[in-house]
């Protein structure tokens, strides 16, 4: 949501910026073009591989990247000797990079290993959590984090498959819970395994983890008046903004409803269809 997120974020040539997940660089570009060559943008993203994507393609703007995890900013911001910014943006989830790459098991057809790490040097890939966990311990977080109704037929689909060998690849995987998920008609329009898929993707990143220290953290480095734009996908992350943007004596919030896509980016960008936008000001 490029044109929402620059309209809350306010930004002015000269100003400090940071983008918490630089992914394929769309909103950092527009982020460096809004501040000027006497302005910068701090980029970050846990994945390596979108760094030096980054790198790459946004060089000379006046961008500083850093591989890390955006509940580290106050760290990064060390690092590179700056008090505190002008702006925060965090478009949290997954990246279409990574859904591309099939050697990292984000996609159903992936033929690679279910890992679904943003950083894939980092904690625990899903094939060893769905290959380790009790059934009932993996139909609970499949619940919680997926919203999936079947999640107790897909745990107990996934405990007696890795009696006959262990899960490996995303397309078995993804095959796998199809299978224990009843026929519907007509067919959803998402595929079986979507909400499994993220279950597992927000487990083994710590996902909720990482945005709910983020927001802690995050107004300690923005300067009063300063804003923060979060762009989420799921109801929990949502619920989360939503919740720290509550708290008066930190945010004025700008959004008192979350912003959808517009129908033009939705049909560019049929992800963007599950998009939350929340805006706050950080108040002196
Ligand atoms: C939806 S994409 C961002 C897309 C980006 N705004 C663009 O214009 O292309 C999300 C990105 O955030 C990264 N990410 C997710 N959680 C993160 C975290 N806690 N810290 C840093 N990066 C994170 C992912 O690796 C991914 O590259």
């Amino acid at each position: 949501m490029p044109r929402e997120s620059l309209s809350f974020l306010a930004l002015e040539p000269g100003m400090t910026v940071v983008d918490g997940t630089l992914g394929g660089g769309g909103h950092t570009r527009l982020l460096a073009q809004a501040v000027g060559p006497t302005g910068r943008v701090i980029a970050i993203d846990r994945d390596p591989l979108a760094i030096d994507r980054g790198a790459r393609e946004l060089a000379g703007l006046p961008i500083r990247f850093a591989q890390a995890n955006f509940r580290d900013i106050p760290e990064v911001l060390d690092a590179v000797g700056v008090e505190t910014v002008d702006g925060v943006l965090l478009d949290v989830g997954l990246s279409s990079d990574q859904l591309a790459d099939r050697s990292r098991g984000f996609s159903f057809e992936a033929d690679g290993p279910l890992d679904l790490r943003f950083d894939p040097t980092e904690g625990e890939p899903a094939w060893r959590l769905v290959n380790r966990l009790r059934p009932e311990t993996l139909a609970d977080l499949i619940y919680e984090f997926g919203e999936e109704r079947y999640s107790r037929r897909i745990a107990r689909r996934i405990a007696a498959a890795r009696e006959r060998q262990p899960i490996e690849s995303a397309r078995d995987f993804a095959r796998l819970v199809a299978s224990a998920i009843p026929r519907q008609s007509p067919p959803p329009r998402i595929h079986p395994a979507t909400r499994t898929f993220q279950a597992l993707r927000i487990a083994v990143n710590e996902e909720l983890k990482s945005l709910q220290i983020a927001l802690e953290r995050i107004p300690t480095r923005l300067r009063p008046g300063g804003r923060l734009v979060v762009i989420s996908f799921h109801s929990l992350e949502d619920r989360l903004v939503k919740t720290a943007f509550r708290s008066p004596q930190t945010w004025d919030c700008l959004t008192r409803s979350p912003r959808e896509a517009q129908p033009d980016e939705v049909g560019a960008n049929s992800r963007s269809r599950s998009a939350r936008l929340r805006a706050a000001a950080r108040l002196a």
